[in-house]
C-alpha cells in the first residue's frame, strides 16, 4: 500500500522536474535564437562613416544635402535641435522619405551619420550677385 504512494510521489516528483527541465530548455533556445538574430542584424551593416552612409542611403534625394527630391538639409539646427529628435526621425522617416531600421543602420552608424549631417555647411547660394562680405 505504502509502495504504491511512493510510486505515486516518484512519479509526481518525475513529471514537475522533467518538466521544469524541457521549460528551461525552451527559455534557452529562444535566448539563444534571440542572440542569433541580433548577430545577424549587425552583420548585415557595414561599419560604414557618416559620409559614406549619406552617399549609400541620403544623397540620391538630397544631393551633397541641398535641396533635390528632399529639401535642404540646412535647417536641422532648427528643425531638430536635438540629437535624438534628429535620430528618431531618420530611423522613422516620413512620406516618401525610407524608414532606417537598425538592420539596414546600427546604432553607430547612425551616431556617425548624425555627427557627418551636424557636421555640413549646407550653402545654397541664391542666384544673381552676392553681396560682399
Ligand atoms: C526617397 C527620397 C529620400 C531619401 C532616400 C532620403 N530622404 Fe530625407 N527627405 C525626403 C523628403 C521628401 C523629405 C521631406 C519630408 C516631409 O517633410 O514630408 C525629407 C526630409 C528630410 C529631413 C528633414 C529636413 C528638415 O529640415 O525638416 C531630414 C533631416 C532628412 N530628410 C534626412 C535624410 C537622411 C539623413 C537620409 C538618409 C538616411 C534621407 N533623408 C534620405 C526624401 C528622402
Amino acid at each position: 500500500m505504502s509502495n504504491i504512494a511512493g510510486r505515486v510521489t516518484l512519479l509526481i516528483v518525475l513529471v514537475a522536474t522533467t518538466g521544469g527541465c524541457a521549460m528551461s530548455e525552451e527559455i534557452r533556445r529562444i535566448e539563444e535564437m534571440k542572440k542569433l538574430n541580433q548577430r545577424r542584424d549587425q552583420q548585415m551593416t557595414t561599419d560604414l562613416s557618416g559620409q559614406q552612409i549619406f552617399v549609400r542611403s541620403c544623397n540620391s534625394c538630397h544631393p551633397g544635402a541641398k535641396a533635390g527630391m528632399g529639401p535642404a538639409l540646412d535647417m536641422l539646427q532648427d528643425h531638430f535641435p536635438t540629437d535624438d529628435k534628429l535620430k528618431k526621425f531618420i530611423r522613422t522617416g516620413v512620406g516618401s522619405m525610407p524608414p532606417q531600421p537598425k538592420s539596414i543602420l546600427d546604432d553607430q552608424e547612425l551616431d556617425n551619420l548624425v555627427a557627418y549631417l551636424r557636421s555640413l555647411k549646407v550653402e545654397e547660394k541664391p542666384f544673381g550677385p552676392q553681396p560682399a562680405r
